[in-house]
């Protein structure tokens, strides 16, 4: 489990994504200036980026409350009228991860909710039913989602700020772990700090999820001090290799360039193949591995890059020329 109290709490704490820092930094003091409510947020990014962090670092730098909730536990309207109604207070963030996957009759709730502060209650059933509205305070909606392409265009406009998290660089990773060694209290070398930064596929998640087995290695051979030669040590024992791909990244690979000859294969057969369900293949595994151009998604199916092949200490086939770029993907 990530650690909620190392959270940063302000903005100026929460390492990397300077263009979007700064941003917020704007759109958090025209609120405060106005004394409203800030617009509705979207995020967007791949997971362990840091959304539910910014979320709660939105509602600190505002001094409001914030409810968290996530898109499948609202499946009905009555599950967002619980939410929206339940002490959410003039100016409350509402946060909803996976906003993606709330159920369709919710989502039509949701819109009145966002543009008038308003939900409609049905009561009762059959001809008898009516309808009340019930007024909410202002608040902020922030949805995060890992799948930018499954929110509807209605959903999406009713938001006033879209904005994309990007992984981070290594130095802004190794940032992000030397915090937390100084909050946890132990000493990291900065080479170490970096080499953490290196193998964590861009993800702050990860960097910090490494740190702490990192440590465990530490500690176990009496070290008080964590080093570059005991992260190395620990990373390739656990199977993290210098790209900072573990191992079901590589058996993804592997199975691509060895039982499909490369691809292009079907992301529902490779899922099968490799064990995984489909969600998790291109959510998880496929955003990072095509961030490092190791592996394409095409109209016919995913193709391992010569980049894959050489990753994998494999030959480059014979005519494999630099991939060809696919506008439709
Ligand atoms: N935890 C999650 N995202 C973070 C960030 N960008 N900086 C510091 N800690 C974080």
């Amino acid at each position: 489990m990530e650690d909620v109290a190392l959270r940063p709490k302000r903005l100026d704490d929460y390492v990397g994504q300077a263009p979007l820092k700064e941003k917020f930094r704007v759109y958090l003091d025209a609120a405060r200036r106005r004394g409203d409510a800030l617009d509705h947020v979207l995020l967007f990014g791949p997971p362990g980026l840091g959304k539910t962090t910014l979320a709660h670092i939105v509602a600190e730098e505002l001094g409001v409350g914030i409810r968290v909730t996530s898109g499948p536990a609202i499946e009905k309207p009555g599950d967002l009228a619980a939410i929206l109604t339940n002490a959410v207070q003039e100016g409350d963030v509402v946060f909803i991860d996976e906003i993606h996957r709330l159920g369709r009759a919710a989502e039509e709730h949701l819109y009145p909710a966002m543009e008038d502060f308003a939900i409609d209650l049905v009561l009762g059933q059959g001809p008898s039913a009516r309808t009340l509205r019930l007024d909410l305070p202002r608040f902020t909606l922030i949805g995060a989602t890992t799948r930018p392409g499954l929110i509807t265009g209605p959903l999406r406009s009713r938001f006033g700020i879209l904005e994309h998290l990007e992984y981070y660089r290594d130095e802004e990773l190794a940032e992000g772990v030397a915090r937390d060694a100084s909050l946890l209290g132990f000493e990291l070398d900065d080479d170490a700090a970096l080499e953490l930064g290196r193998r964590a596929r861009g993800t702050m998640r990860i960097a910090k999820r490494l740190l702490r087995r990192v440590r465990d290695y530490a500690e176990v051979a009496g070290e008080a001090r964590v080093t570059l030669e005991r992260t190395r040590m620990a990373l390739d024992e656990l199977g993290i290799d210098a790209a900072g791909l573990d191992r079901r990244d590589r058996i993804l690979l592997q199975a691509v360039v060895e039982r499909f000859a490369g691809g292009p294969v079907g992301v529902g057969t490779l899922a099968t193949a490799i064990g995984e369900d489909r969600a998790t293949l291109e959510e998880v595994y496929e955003p990072f591995l095509i961030q490092r151009g190791l592996l394409q998604r095409t109209q016919r199916g995913r193709v391992a890059t010569p980049a894959a092949y050489r990753h994998l200490g494999l030959p480059v086939p014979d005519g494999m020329g630099e991939p060809l770029f696919d506008a439709s993907s």
